[in-house]
């Protein structure tokens, strides 16, 4: 991790983030921190619209906002919801996140700055798509 970010003041801007949610139609609040390896933090919250499939997750909101701005190289991201059980990103997400980060990528789910889990992107997509990945 870049050493002038601690988890609780990562895990303040995923709250930060969150607090921007347009969800009015599942009232279920997602904000992300998506941390570059340069220390630069991308926030990003769901965006939900009344044609229900064209929502956007958080998660890939930050990731679009980091890439449009020419970062392509994250250590970790942060994922609150409204919940107090923590709540893992959906697949779509975690197949856009795989596109850019390392294998031992970190997730961190949070509920607030002192409940909060470590995993790995593999640990919730273990045999991501690629164009070189196959089944035997
Ligand atoms: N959502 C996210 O923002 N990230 C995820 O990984 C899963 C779901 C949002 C989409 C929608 O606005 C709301 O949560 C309910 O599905």
């Amino acid at each position: 991790m870049s050493p002038q970010w601690t988890v609780p003041q990562l895990i303040q801007q995923a709250i930060k983030a969150r607090q921007q949610s347009y969800s009015p139609y599942s009232q279920f609040a997602v904000g992300a921190a998506l941390l570059s390896t340069s220390g630069k933090i991308y926030r990003g919250c769901n965006i939900e619209n009344s044609s229900y499939g064209l929502t956007i997750c958080a998660e890939r909101v930050a990731i679009g906002k980091a890439v449009s701005e020419g970062d392509r190289q994250f250590s970790q991201i942060v994922i609150t919801t409204q919940r107090e059980l923590l709540v893992p990103p959906c697949g779509a997400c975690l197949q856009v996140l795989n596109e850019f980060v390392p294998h031992d990528f970190e997730i961190i789910l949070a509920s607030s700055t002192s409940h909060f889990e470590h995993y790995f992107l593999h640990d919730f997509l273990p045999r991501p798509f690629s164009f070189d990945s196959h089944v035997k």
